[in-house]
């Protein structure tokens, strides 16, 4: 609190002082318009204070941490970890000072955050620093924050309003941790299940991921208050579909493919006003997105009207050079990325040098440099960093893991968890019962997902102690048989077989590990790709042997891709995918094995039979299985939109307002839905679109819409959706978006699968 007031202090008698003064800055005069006080700090900039605000750096802390236990070597060459071969914290500080930096990454603590701040005080200009940090499901790489469960997770619940207040506590969280921005979200269309970040995405259809996207954007940005960050929409464009599922290979796509499937997420933001792009670590039809031109400026700006300014991501200008070879040197792979639209260099020395170099040699525009950095400064006026860049800890304490968050916390896994199998009623179990958990993943933090570090253990409700806590009336005990599922035979079977049978059920938890903090046992998450898709190390014998000695046996997931394993389907009684619920996933998935809570998740990526199936996607075209694999089903082991509920939901037929529909026009679609059953529960409606004739093919079936509702038993609703005409597009021969006349059918009900669908038909004119 003390270091706080100084620096407020000292910040607000210079703020003073200069006010005082008769050529008091116009940029440092809040009732100025911003536009104003860009273009006088502008008029005041040095071509280096420019690019200086091009530059992004990571926290001191981490080179402190690397000073202290990086070997000397490492120090000197190792550019992967974050550290600066050669340069000191020392250095980065007097940097700083002479307006060199503009932006830092990764600053996981506050008092850094203030530290820094201060330092930046000191520059001629005392530009703020805009600080940036991964929180993509709350604020969660800062210790003691609250861990909402990820994307893929939260995308199961189908629900914006949830999404959009997960978006508004964690920017809450960020502001408190002294960050302004954050690297989110994720509406990256993600395709390919061994691809390790599938977790980070909304899943794979285009339509939702851009719903979803759009409100994380939002909740985020707000108007820009105190409480508000800038939302990133990452990674510009098509990483999500890699050749060979291996974070940052190439993408080959058809400009269809491109118009049709990855953009129309990144321009959903673009309308909801992101205000930060990253570009993706891949190429695009052999031209990396970091020097594309045609995407980074033709269309980002030219075509959609994006105003805010592109990041780049973690050393890849770099290797524009060393890897990707488009560049023969690294000052022309900095050249190549700033003359196609990268505005802001994330991370590192050199960067400068090489941008300063380049405008002086006439080879990158000073106005490029100009715009750049007036796009960023716009960005620190809009959060009000000029007035004050500081965070006051005994605030930020009151706000990280506050009751208000933590209940949203519980309540969004509640709202995501999927039933994927509930054979005779098994679920759910009495209070009184005889539990057996156990499980690689049932008693630790891997709920909270990727991008977290380790949380206080007070912080995190385990699946065990979820189970401990909601069966209070009962016996649960715990069997540990190892963690560690990256290795072929490292979970110990037997004690858990031989004890299964003195229970009434058996809980076994397995799934993935994406927590960084337990890197070397990783087998999901950032640069975590996989040739497969089932279950590692000996997870699926440690279920076989349970189930031998007990047919009870409910097989939960938690994990951060689809996995794939049919004999698990075809044998277990129940199934649970909790995916990572985050802080409060252990208590949200206990709640649903006691019956306290009815399931209502439904499934945004499909879940292939194996690798061979790739690429699966529900919204495939008809001659997709004209001929099928000899070996597989045509269906996929689970289908997009598929999730059960303890009660039974029953849907009228489809009824539509009109027949037809004209250019400008947009029709109602309505279909009464009717909780049949004897519990309230939630129901998530569906609503596909088929082209039936067109000039090109086009998908078996497209989400065009979709509504969750609560229903008490016997209760019916009539749910009704408004389509616009121009979800009925697509693009011709000749890359025209059009509405060609003809019949489509709709398609309503409860997942993507036919026998879930009720049609009706419509016809555009
Ligand atoms: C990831 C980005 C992330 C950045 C900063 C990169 O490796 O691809 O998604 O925002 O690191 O942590």
């Amino acid at each position: 609190m003390k270091i706080y007031l100084i620096s407020l202090l000292v910040f607000s008698f210079g703020f003073l002082f200069l006010r005082g003064e008769d050529d008091t800055p116009l940029y440092l005069d809040p009732k100025e318009r911003i536009e104003d006080r860009v273009d006088d700090l502008l008029s005041r900039m040095t071509l280096e204070e420019k690019i200086g605000q091009m530059c992004q750096y990571v926290g001191l802390e981490h080179l402190r941490k690397a000073e202290k236990y990086a070997s000397k070597e490492d120090l000197e060459n190792n550019d992967q970890q974050g550290y600066y071969p050669g340069i000191t914290s020392y250095d980065v500080i007097q940097y700083i000072e002479s307006g060199k930096i503009g932006s830092f990454l990764h600053v996981t603590n506050l008092e850094e955050a203030n530290e820094l701040q201060k330092i930046a005080q000191k520059s001629r200009l005392k530009i703020p620093l805009l600080l940036g940090i991964d929180a993509i499901h709350g604020n969660a790489l800062v210790k003691g924050t609250t861990v909402f469960p990820t994307q893929l997770t939260l995308s199961s619940s189908w629900d914006d309003d949830l999404l959009f207040r997960v978006a508004q506590a964690t920017a809450r969280e960020v502001r408190a941790g002294g960050s302004h921005w954050t690297f989110s979200p994720n509406v990256e269309v993600a395709r390919d299940p061994r691809w390790g970040r599938c977790g980070e995405t909304f899943g794979e259809d285009p339509f939702l991921v851009a719903q979803l996207g759009a409100a994380f954007t939002r909740g985020y940005q707000g108007n820009f208050g105190k409480d508000n960050v800038l939302a990133c929409a990452k990674h510009f464009v098509a990483g999500a579909e890699p050749v060979n599922g291996t974070n940052a290979s190439p993408m080959d796509a058809s400009k269809r493919q491109i118009r049709e499937i990855w953009f129309p997420p990144f321009k959903e933001q673009v309308d909801a006003g992101v205000k930060t792009f990253m570009a993706a670590h891949n190429d695009l039809n052999g031209v990396p997105c970091h020097a594309n031109h045609w995407l980074l400026n033709e269309v980002l700006r030219d075509e959609w009207g994006f105003e805010g300014f592109v990041v780049s991501d973690w050393m890849d200008i770099e290797r524009l050079h060393s890897e990707q070879k488009v560049a023969k040197t690294q000052k022309e792979a900095a050249k190549l990325a700033v003359n196609a639209g990268v505005d802001m260099h994330m991370h590192g020395p050199k960067f400068f040098e090489r941008l300063l170099e380049l405008v002086n040699e006439g080879k990158v525009p000073e106005e490029t440099v100009t715009n750049a950095c007036r796009k960023i400064l716009e960005t620190k006026f809009l959060l009000g960093l000029f007035e004050d860049p500081f965070v006051d800890p005994e605030e930020s304490a009151e706000i990280f893991f506050d009751k208000e968050s933590r209940e949203l916390a519980l309540e969004a896994a509640r709202k995501s968890i999927v039933l994927l199998k509930n054979e005779s009623q098994l679920l759910p179990l009495q209070d009184k019962a005889k539990i057996l958990v156990t499980g690689p993943n049932a008693n630790n933090q891997r709920t909270l997902g990727d991008w977290s570090q380790r949380q206080p253990d007070e912080n995190v409700t385990t699946v065990y102690e979820g189970m401990k806590k909601i069966f209070a009336g009962g016996q649960v005990d715990f069997i540990n048989c190892g963690t560690n599922i990256r290795k072929p035979a490292a979970l110990e079977t037997e004690e858990a077989a031989a004890k299964a049978a003195e229970y009434e059920a058996v809980v076994v938890v397995v799934g993935s590990n994406s927590l960084r903090f337990e890197r070397k046992e990783k087998t999901c998450g950032e640069n975590v790709d996989r040739a497969n898709i089932d279950l590692m190390g000996n997870q699926l014998e440690l279920i076989k042997s349970i189930y031998e000695n007990n047919k009870n046996v409910i097989v939960v997931l938690v994990n951060g891709r689809p996995l794939s394993e049919p004999w698990i389907k075809e044998n277990i009684p129940a199934i649970i995918e909790a995916w990572e619920p985050g802080s409060y996933g252990g208590e949200a998935i206990a709640e649903i094995i006691r019956g306290h809570v009815n399931p209502s998740g439904k499934l945004t990526m499909s879940f292939p039979y194996s690798v061979g199936q790739l690429v699966y996607t529900y919204n495939h075209k008809n001659m997709h299985y004209f001929h099928r694999h000899i070996d597989l089903p045509s269906s996929p082991l689970w289908h997009f939109g598929y999730g059960l509920s303890y009660t039974t939901f029953e849907y009228g037929a489809p009824v539509v307002e009109n027949k037809s529909i004209e250019k400008g026009d947009s029709i109602g679609v309505s279909v009464t839905v009717r909780n049949t059953g004897t519990v309230a529960g939630d129901e998530i409606v569906q609503l596909y679109v088929r082209d039936e004739f067109a000039s090109v093919t086009r998908p078996a079936k497209e989400l065009k819409a979709y509504q969750r509702v609560s229903l008490e038993p016997g209760e019916s609703r009539k749910v009704t959706f408004s389509l616009p005409y121009s979800a009925l597009g697509f693009y011709n021969r000749e890359m025209d978006f059009v509405v060609e006349p003809g019949e489509f059918t709709i398609m309503v009900g409860k997942s993507s699968k036919d026998e879930d669908l009720q049609p009706v038909k419509i016809k555009a004119v």
